[in-house]
């Protein structure tokens, strides 16, 4: 109805009920109040959604006939990166849920894997209701819309993260590694890459008035991420906490994958364009410090300093 900016969702009762620390900003100051496992569960039980609920039938024409087709080609970077990048972390945490050391955290994972199975679930419905692509079912949307990812994307996914889930299939009781799966899961794939995309992906829409079922279900699905990033972080900070070898481990994943993290926050097709250039209402600049004073925050709350 009106034009004046509506205060971002982050700061709504629910998102913050989640405790992540980037939503806060006593977490600038190393404070403090992650749920304990259990609670990071009853917060699942209060929040959930259907994917049936949500009417596509604007978003249909917003896409066929008031985006333009060269910002249709654009946006599918960011959508098939969240497409694709769900249904791969959907398949990955099998082996981490069972490699977790109690059953308070290996129940919390369990309800991480049904929302995972559920974000799939939402783009897979938003592609087909939408009509977004030509294929006509799951596994040929996921292959048609793999073409618009970048390399980084599957060194990350694919080489990076499967590398260490195939490691705790094999060995569950190998917790140095689940540490490593849970520091590139959880504190980048989620805390850096999809929070990131998504706050600028629901700004962008939320500026322009188009997509409005997709915005309504992606930030269902943010609020999800916050609630997957704050196990992640309690987890690494209880095992930081444990033995500095699970410290190490972390700064060791991280080293490694964060100058994958940087490519994947580049689109495909953005490769030549200047640093300061406005890609959907935010620069590349914009993008990695929006992703990087996460980070920040979340290393703060661990115990560990931020990356250099
Ligand atoms: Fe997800
Ligand atoms: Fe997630």
């Amino acid at each position: 109805m009106s034009e004046t900016t509506t205060p971002h969702a982050t700061e709504r009762d629910d998102f913050q009920a989640t405790s992540d620390p980037a939503l806060l900003e006593s977490a600038d100051r190393g404070e403090s109040q992650l749920l304990s496992y259990r609670q990071l569960y009853q917060l699942w039980e209060r929040q959930q959604w259907r994917t049936q609920d949500l009417d596509f039938s604007q978003d249909r024409v917003d896409w066929h006939e008031r985006i333009p087709p060269d910002e249709r080609e654009a946006r599918m970077y960011g959508l098939s990166s969240f497409f694709v990048g769900e249904q791969r972390v959907a398949e990955e945490l099998g082996p981490m849920m069972r490699a977790a050391p109690t059953e308070d955290m290996r129940i919390f994972l369990c309800t991480q894997i049904a929302d995972e199975a559920r974000h799939v679930a939402f783009f897979d419905r938003f592609y087909s209701e939408v009509g977004v692509l030509e294929a006509d079912d799951l596994s040929g949307r996921l292959a048609e819309t793999s073409e618009h990812l970048n390399p980084e994307f599957g060194e990350m996914f694919d080489e990076a993260l499967k590398r260490r889930v195939d490691r705790l299939a094999a060995r569950p009781e190998d917790l140095e590694t689940l540490v490593e799966a849970v520091t590139i899961y959880h504190m980048v794939i989620e805390g850096m890459l999809a929070l990131t995309g998504q706050h600028f992906i629901i700004d962008y829409n939320q500026s322009v008035g188009t997509l409005p079922a997709f915005v309504e279900g992606f930030l269902n699905v943010a609020r999800d991420e916050h609630r997957h990033v704050a196990f992640g972080a309690r987890f690494l900070r209880d095992m930081a906490r444990a033995d500095t070898r699970y410290a190490d481990a972390i700064q060791r994943s991280m080293a490694e994958v964060l100058p994958l993290a940087e490519g994947v926050l580049r689109p495909k097709w953005a490769d030549d364009l200047p640093e300061d250039e406005e890609i959907f209402g935010a620069t590349l600049q914009e993008t990695r410090e929006f992703a990087a004073k996460a980070l920040g925050r979340r290393l703060k709350v661990i115990g560990l300093a931020p990356a250099a």
